[in-house]
C-alpha cells in the first residue's frame, strides 16, 4: 500500500473545527464519564488518578468559558441572568474543586465531596445544555469560530498544567 499519499499527522494537531457548543458538551461528557469511573472503583491511587485529571478537565472548561463563552453569550444575548448564575455556580465548583484537588482519596469524607462536586456538575451542565447553549445558537454568533477560540485557550491551558 503508498503510505506516502498520506502523511502521519504532525505532533501538535490543528484542532478541529468544532462549534462551540459541540466542544463544551463533549468536555461535559468527559468528565460525566470520569465521574462514573470515580464510582466504579476501589483503588485509592486510582482514584487519586482520576480526581487529578477531573479537576484539571473542571478547571480548565470553566475558565474557558468564562474568558470566551460567557462574555460572548452574555453581550449576544444581552442576558443579564444565566451568564451570572453560571458564574456563581462555577465559584461554588471551584470551592469544590479545591477540597479534593491534591488530597488523599481516604475514606468516605472523600468520595462524599466527589459526590456532591458530581451531583453539582450535573444541575450546572443541564442548565448549560437545556438554556444556554440553545438560546445562544439561536443568535447570530459564529459557534465555529468561537469554538476555535475555546479549543486554542484549552489547549494553552491544559499545556501549563501538564
Ligand atoms: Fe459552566
Ligand atoms: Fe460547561
Amino acid at each position: 500500500m503508498d503510505t506516502t499519499t498520506k502523511k502521519a499527522p504532525s505532533k501538535i494537531p490543528a484542532p478541529k473545527a468544532q462549534e462551540a457548543p459541540a466542544l463544551l458538551r463533549a468536555d461535559h461528557e468527559l468528565v460525566s464519564g470520569l465521574f462514573a469511573e470515580y464510582e466504579n472503583t476501589r483503588s485509592a491511587s486510582r482514584k487519586k488518578h482520576i480526581v487529578a485529571r477531573l479537576c484539571t478537565e473542571l478547571t480548565v472548561h470553566a475558565q474557558v468559558e468564562e474568558e470566551i463563552f460567557y462574555p460572548a453569550v452574555k453581550l449576544a444575548l444581552k442576558d443579564k441572568e444565566l451568564v451570572p448564575e453560571a458564574i456563581v455556580e462555577h465559584a461554588t465548583l471551584k470551592a469544590l474543586i479545591a477540597e479534593v484537588e491534591g488530597v488523599e482519596p481516604d475514606g468516605e469524607m472523600f468520595d462524599a465531596k466527589i459526590k456532591v462536586l458530581s451531583e453539582y456538575v450535573k444541575h450546572h451542565v443541564k442548565e448549560e445544555q437545556t438554556q444556554m447553549f440553545p438560546k445562544a445558537k439561536a443568535t447570530k454568533l459564529d459557534m465555529v469560530e468561537l469554538g476555535a477560540k475555546l479549543a486554542a485557550r484549552k489547549a494553552e491551558l491544559l499545556a501549563d498544567r501538564a
